[in-house]
């Protein structure tokens, strides 16, 4: 009741559309069979006072239901009999079992559909946002997301579910008792709307506490995550307890947020059963003590009463229950609109054939939120070459290869390959030709192949054995891989636990050639190896030479000696292009002073 009065009648229609959108249609179907089980439950309610009629052998009395049954059996030329009776009433409750088990199939149907949509769509979203979109989000919140808020709303949507079923019986159960005794019904709205008011606020309340629950969730989780992915360090500097008392600081809160809520909701579902009953007590005293009414023609409208307010708090306690929940829903809703709104631009078009010539990059400037960090870039970098990129750290180096890359658009300035404008060419179909290889680079917790192949085995697809092995001794893989026990399917622990730096590096490297990308970019690969591995990697690099295009961010200046050119980078514009040689030679160059610094020998 107090849902039908509330000033936000539109609330509880919102969040039908909501969920509506991820649906469809079948919600409302399931609407439609929630009234149908109420009617059918109502007529069945209804025999009872013609049976009362039957049985104790009197007349008749003039009332819309006795009208309505005797009109039926008169209709169909039965006899009104008990027997007869009896037999209908077996009819109409076993329709209204059918219909019950519909109901309950089609909630099921729409709750699993409903899990399976939010996933997909958010983690599809999560695919075709743009790059940026990620800079200030972490993993906690994103997890929290796809897992947690999307089950929390499926959670919800059984509520609400529960809510209009309650809400169908309560309008169905209304109607009847107005049918039969209008006064009845009327008396339990006014009674009704008035509870309504004072359960508003704490209804206000519990919504809030449902949003807050959301973020502690969020919260929750990316302490895990950091922990988690930390933990190697945090246990060498004997920091675990500063991380761990942090993450209990925020569970204590979030179990103090979830109790505040839960009690409240307990609240309003255990003091609406004392309230209804008051409610019938009186409504049964204003009709039969005072208003002198036959106890038989209010036996019916009182038990509809009844059972609507029953229903009433049934509704009250589900709604309530959902309001917990809807934090979820909207959570997830806001997200998307967030994802819509970064969602990546691409280009149409698919060329039928990769840098077949150069790629130009004209007077390129990238200023994210009005921060020059990529300043005028004009550069050419032609199918065949290994460029070099140096520059002190912060120059603008891993910027201008996501650029190239297209991870980032520009700001202005025009990046072509082969003529072709990027803006035109369809962003993920570029990508396919792009390797990139990071001091600490993608490695998926499964087999050695799965790494290197990206599950090329599941499913449909069959990965390329010659492939493989041509990537593997590209790469100098090989020497690693045989030591290891199981070869091939070795597990290598999450994010590449149980491999060294260096074989993390040529696994990765591995990867790439196996793809057959064209254009391969290492950046910063050797940083963090010993002079062994390094030169390892470098040789694995050097034999890449012609095969592939190839652009090397590097620190250790050692690393760039065979690049065909060198690109010195500062403050996000480009100050020096050469070979190494000739600016090794240039005692000004800037290239020449970093060596000094690194001490190489030739
Ligand atoms: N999206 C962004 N918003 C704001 N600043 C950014 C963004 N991306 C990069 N920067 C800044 O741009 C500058 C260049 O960063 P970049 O990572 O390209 O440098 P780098 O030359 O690769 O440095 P390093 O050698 O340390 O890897 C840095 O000052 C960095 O903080
Ligand atoms: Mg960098």
């Amino acid at each position: 009741m107090s849902l039908i009065f509330n000033k936000n009648f539109f609330t509880p229609i919102s969040y039908i559309k909501i969920y509506s959108h991820f649906i469809g249609k079948l919600f409302y179907l399931f609407i439609l069979v929630s009234f149908l089980v109420g009617i059918v439950e109502s007529i069945g309610i209804s025999t009872i006072l013609p049976l009362l009629v039957l049985g104790s052998n009197t007349e008749f009395p003039e009332n819309i239901v006795t009208d309505f049954f005797h009109n039926i059996f008169i209709f169909f030329g039965i006899k009104l009999t008990i027997q007869n009776f009896l037999v209908l009433i077996l009819i109409i409750f076993g329709t209204k079992s059918i219909l019950v088990f519909f109901r309950g199939a089609l909630r099921s149907f729409i709750s699993t559909k409903l899990s399976k949509t939010l996933k997909e769509t958010i983690s599809k979203k999560y695919g075709d946002v743009s790059y940026s979109y990620f800079y200030n989000k972490d993993i906690g919140y994103l997890t929290n997301i796809v897992s947690t808020e999307s089950q929390r709303s499926v959670g919800g949507f059984i509520k609400l579910s529960s809510t209009i079923v309650a809400l169908t019986n309560v309008i169905v159960y209304l109607l009847f008792a107005f049918a039969l005794n209008s006064k009845s019904a009327i008396l339990v709205i006014i009674i009704g709307s008035i509870i309504h008011f004072l359960y508003k606020k704490i209804r206000s309340i519990v919504t809030k506490l449902s949003i807050k629950v959301s973020k502690s969730n969020g919260i929750i989780q990316n302490l895990i995550i950091q922990f988690l992915s930390n933990i190697k360090y945090l246990k060498t500097t004997g920091q675990t307890q500063t991380i761990l008392k942090k993450i209990s600081f925020e569970i204590n809160n979030n179990r103090y947020l979830q109790l505040k809520n839960l009690l409240f909701t307990e609240f309003v579902i255990s003091s609406f059963e004392l309230i209804n009953i008051i409610i019938f007590v009186i409504i049964t005293y204003i009709l039969v003590v005072i208003d002198g009414q036959k106890i038989i023609l209010v036996i019916i409208p009182l038990i509809f009463l009844y059972k609507g307010l029953s229903q009433i708090a049934t509704m009250q306690g589900q709604w309530q229950i959902f309001l917990s929940k809807s934090g979820g829903i909207k959570t997830i809703q806001k997200e998307i609109t967030n994802l819509d709104n970064c969602h990546e631009r691409s280009g149409p078009k698919k060329k039928t054939a990769f840098l077949r010539n150069a790629i130009q990059l004209e007077d390129i400037c990238y200023r994210p939120e009005g921060k020059e960090i990529i300043s005028s870039i004009n550069l050419e970098i032609i199918k065949g070459e290994t460029i070099g990129l140096a520059g002190a750290s912060g120059a603008g180096k891993t910027t201008l290869v996501d650029i190239i890359s297209g991870l980032i658009t520009p700001s202005s300035g025009k990046i072509r390959i082969d003529g072709v404008n990027y803006s035109t060419i369809e962003k993920n179909w570029l990508r396919q030709f792009f390797g990139y290889v990071t001091q600490d680079p993608a490695i998926f917790n499964d087999t050695i192949k799965n790494n290197i192949t990206m599950w090329g085995d599941t499913g449909k697809k069959t990965f390329n054995v010659k492939r493989l092995h041509d990537a593997i001794t590209l790469a100098n893989c090989d020497d690693f891989i045989n030591s290891q026990k199981d070869g091939l399917d070795t597990l290598v622990g999450d994010r590449g636990i149980t491999l060294s730096g260096g074989q993390k590096q040529k696994l990765a490297i591995a990867r790439e050639l196996y793809r057959d990308c064209e254009l391969l970019i290492f950046d910063e690969a050797t940083a963090s190896l010993d002079t062994q591995s390094e030169r390892e990697i470098q040789r694995s690099i050097e034999r890449l030479k012609g095969l592939k295009t190839v652009l090397v961010i590097a620190h250790r200046l050692s690393t760039l000696r065979k690049c065909d050119s060198v690109i010195v980078m500062k403050k996000g514009t480009i100050i020096e292009k050469d070979t190494f040689s000739n600016l090794r030679k240039n005692t000004n160059s800037t290239l020449y002073k970093m060596i000094e610094l690194q001490n190489i020998k030739e």
